[in-house]
């Protein structure tokens, strides 16, 4: 759930400041990208240039940067850049300090101006936790929408022992993962993606195939995962690495593995997107064995391979979402329609290759998603991830209308 999230980390003056860097690598390793703010206290625990060498960018602590040229730092971008203000640790001091509404150093201004979520894990000593002052000020942020990862109990740096750690890194890792997972669109759906070309065997080493490269449902695997959705995407044979976050791969070679492993799973999945450009034929005889040159049939029959947006748009119950595409040569917007009825289908999208940088292999597309009301969106020529998300996001508005 971290993959590509933008995680602003403020970092205050505790002495749980060195954890912070473990903490930026954490949520680097599970994909985030992180920049990090910090107070001129938190400085004096760990360096600034610690911090800028790990998370690779520079760390910002300043609303000027070169006085004598007039150099500001705009804390309004980077509060409109995360997904998330994660404050850890954040001291008893600045958590009065967001109470008050106070402005006075960098990292409060950027709280002020934030538009993202805010959430704070608190680092203190024992009896600084437990003031009531302290206590009122997180119950107050709480009622303010701002989430708390609560300290842990332990020995702490006072020789005191209680409450008021803050919590491990992999800890605070795992506490964002789940809550970006529950705020995510699709959480608890099932999404099934399938992906890629089917090869039919002629023999035992020559198949028929085409020249999908798997691109689009791979990114929409992604896209869907980023979504919160549990993907299961059935893939064709692709040079393609995972996407991340997929709840699971299924390979298959052949058109009638992936209508096997697909219909296996229908039931259960919410939303199902056809994206693998399946054979619509397979000859009528394979040979287990390797033809020789002289053996080979003059004609190869071929016979329909099993419809698989069809056998989901069967069977769907009025609940089930289903997706197909279209890949046409020519403008192609009229068979388009005609598929989307005659296969059941919720959307269609329409790809043709009479676009330039649209259709099989390139890592750009160009589509036009057809609605069951007739209506039609036209969407400019992007890179397959952007498509796959404005695919997503034409599936949550179509929901939800
Ligand atoms: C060695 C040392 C450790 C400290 N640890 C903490 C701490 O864990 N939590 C806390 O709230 N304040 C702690 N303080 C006090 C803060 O550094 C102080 O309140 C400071 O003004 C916080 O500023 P800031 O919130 O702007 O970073 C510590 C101070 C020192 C000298």
């Amino acid at each position: 759930m971290l993959h590509n999230r933008r995680i602003l980390l403020g970092i205050t003056g505790s002495i749980a400041a060195y954890k912070s860097a473990l903490l930026a690598r954490e949520l680097q390793r599970r994909g985030a990208h992180v920049r990090v703010v910090m107070t001129r206290a938190a400085t004096e625990f760990i360096t600034p240039l610690t911090l800028a060498t790990l998370t690779g960018h520079r760390v910002y602590s300043d609303f000027t940067e070169n006085k004598d040229q007039g150099l500001w730092t705009n804390h309004v971008d980077l509060g409109l850049w995360a997904d998330v203000f994660l404050i850890a640790p954040a001291t008893a001091q600045t958590l009065s300090s967001m109470i008050a509404g106070a402005g006075d150093n960098f990292l409060l201004a950027v709280h002020l101006s934030s538009r993202c979520p805010v959430v704070v894990a608190p680092a203190m000593d024992l009896d600084m936790y437990q003031h009531p002052a302290t206590q009122e000020n997180l119950a107050m942020l709480k009622s303010r929408e701002v989430s708390v990862i609560e300290p842990e109990s332990g020995p702490l740096a006072s020789g005191l022992d209680g409450k008021g750690r803050m919590a491990e890194p992999e800890a605070i890792a795992d506490w964002l993962e789940s809550w970006f997972a529950e705020r995510a669109p699709l959480h608890g759906h099932h999404v099934l993606v399938t992906a890629g070309p089917t090869h039919e065997p002629i023999d035992a080493v020559r198949f028929i195939g085409n020249r999908s490269s798997g691109k689009m449902g791979y990114a929409l695997a992604e896209a869907f995962a980023t979504a919160g959705a549990a993907v299961h995407l059935i893939t064709g044979p692709t040079q393609l690495t995972a996407p991340a976050n997929v709840h699971e791969i299924v390979e298959v070679q052949t058109a009638q593995e992936m209508f096997n492993e697909t219909m296996a799973r229908f039931e259960k999945i919410d939303i199902a997107v056809a994206a693998a450009a399946v054979a619509d034929a397979r000859p009528v005889d394979a040979a287990d064995h390797k033809l020789h040159k002289d053996q080979l049939p003059g004609a190869i029959s071929l016979e329909a391979t099993p419809d698989i947006l069809a056998a989901m748009g069967a069977q769907k119950t009025p609940t089930q979402f289903i997706v197909g595409f279209a890949l046409e040569t020519d403008d192609g917007l009229r068979s388009a329609q005609s598929k989307l009825e005659r296969k059941k289908a919720d959307l269609i999208i329409l790809n043709t290759t009479a676009d330039a940088g649209a259709g099989f292999g390139t890592d750009t597309n160009k589509i036009t998603i057809l609605e069951k009301s007739g209506k039609t969106h036209n969407f400019e020529l992007k890179s397959k991830a952007e498509v796959a998300k404005d695919i997503v996001e034409t599936v949550l508005n179509t929901l939800q209308s």
